[in-house]
């Protein structure tokens, strides 16, 4: 029996991977490379000392998934698979729309075919929207989605909810993150855009000195300091949640919706200062135009994940600034 990765060679999958393996799970390896590369998963198998197979396969491909799922009898499937840059999707939304719905809809047909009906789906914050207050609770109605990637996330929700009500068999896990930073303490594994379209990885492409100058979006917002306030997570806290998350899915049915964040807002201004504190660097920022589609506040409550699945984020944002930059010093070209 095989826990299913998709995606798994990507940032958050390679992470969840190392803790699957950490906590004994066994598991199997999806990803089209599209966003990521198989050295990312023989870092994973060096960190571990454990072996898995890895398949590249695109969620699309009906007949190649079937190969997956009876090659390994998957008894559940962790469903990172997907495009995720915001303003990318507002370019190529049919794009967005086909890889991550068009995917997750093949995935799940193919998972129905071989009677594996249990599923955690990496959402995100981005659908409790612009109108809820904060902190944002898995109680709250969704949102309005400001851009096609977000949509894809909401719509993926209400169809793993749809299939769960018409089969009582399904078991569904929505889990979703806040904003995942830093990288595995060993500094073998990270985040590796070829752009930086999140503030973390700008903050350390500057420091390598690949960016000169951090552009920060906006101070002039109702926060502290006018600067956006996040929920910022270290990312092996939010791959342990996963593990979490399998062990709830496995013997249950029905849907289940938890936050994984650690509840405390952070602003721009203030992770800058922790990054610099934290490495002894100076990142040089200057403010700009707020970006379009930003929202002042973004934190989670993130009581109902601790209550049910007896999870929390443990790892500081000076730890979170740590990690990350040692994994972008050791690696200031990524994996290539
Ligand atoms: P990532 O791009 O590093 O990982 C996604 C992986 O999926 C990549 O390895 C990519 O090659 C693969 N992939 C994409 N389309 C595929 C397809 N059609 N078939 C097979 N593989 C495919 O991104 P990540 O940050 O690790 O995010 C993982 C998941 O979490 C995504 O679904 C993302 O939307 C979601 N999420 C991410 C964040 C974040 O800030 N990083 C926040 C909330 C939710
Ligand atoms: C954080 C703060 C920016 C870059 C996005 C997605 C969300 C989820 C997580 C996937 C904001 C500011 C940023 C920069 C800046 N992803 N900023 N200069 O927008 O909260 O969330 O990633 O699901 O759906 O929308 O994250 O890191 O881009 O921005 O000033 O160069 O940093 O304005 O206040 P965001 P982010």
């Amino acid at each position: 029996m095989s826990i299913l990765i998709t995606g798994g060679a990507g940032y958050i999958g390679s992470h969840t991977c190392v803790e699957l393996l950490d906590a004994g799970y066994e598991i199997t390896v999806l990803d089209n490379y599209c966003n990521s590369c198989p050295e990312a998963l023989e870092r994973v198998k060096k960190i571990t000392g454990k072996d898995f197979k890895y398949y590249e396969c695109d969620i699309r491909d009906a007949e190649g998934l079937d190969k997956i799922f009876k090659e390994n009898n998957i008894e559940a499937v962790i469903h990172f698979a997907g495009l995720k840059a915001v303003g990318e999707s507002c370019q190529k939304p049919l794009e967005y729309y086909a890889n991550n719905i068009g995917g997750t809809l093949t995935m799940l047909e193919v998972m129905r075919s071989n009677n594996c009906k249990k599923i955690v789906f990496s959402s995100s914050a981005t659908v409790y929207g612009a109108e809820n207050p904060v902190p944002f609770v898995e109680t709250m109605k969704t949102g309005t989605t400001t851009n096609p990637y977000g949509t894809t996330k909401l719509y993926i929700e209400t169809i793993l909810q749809d299939i769960s009500k018409a089969d009582d068999q399904w078991s569904v896990v929505l889990l979703r993150y806040f904003n995942p930073v830093g990288a595995h303490e060993s500094g073998l594994i990270g985040e590796a855009p070829s752009f930086p379209n999140n503030l973390m990885p700008y903050i350390s492409q500057v420091a390598v000195g690949k960016r000169e100058c951090l552009s920060v979006y906006g101070d002039c917002y109702d926060t502290p300091d006018g600067t956006g306030v996040r929920d910022y997570i270290h990312v092996v806290d939010l791959a342990k949640g996963h593990v979490k998350a399998i062990e709830y899915v496995m013997p249950r049915t029905g849907v289940e919706i938890f936050n994984l964040g650690t509840g405390n807002g952070v602003s721009v201004l203030e992770l800058v200062k922790a990054f610099e504190d934290a490495n002894n660097i100076k990142i040089p920022y200057k403010i700009v135009e707020p970006r379009a589609g930003d929202i002042a506040y973004c934190y989670s409550n993130p009581e109902k994940a601790y209550k049910v699945l007896g999870w929390k984020a443990e790892k500081s944002v000076k730890e979170m600034c740590e990690d990350t930059w040692r994994w972008q010093k050791n690696n200031p070209d990524g994996y290539n």
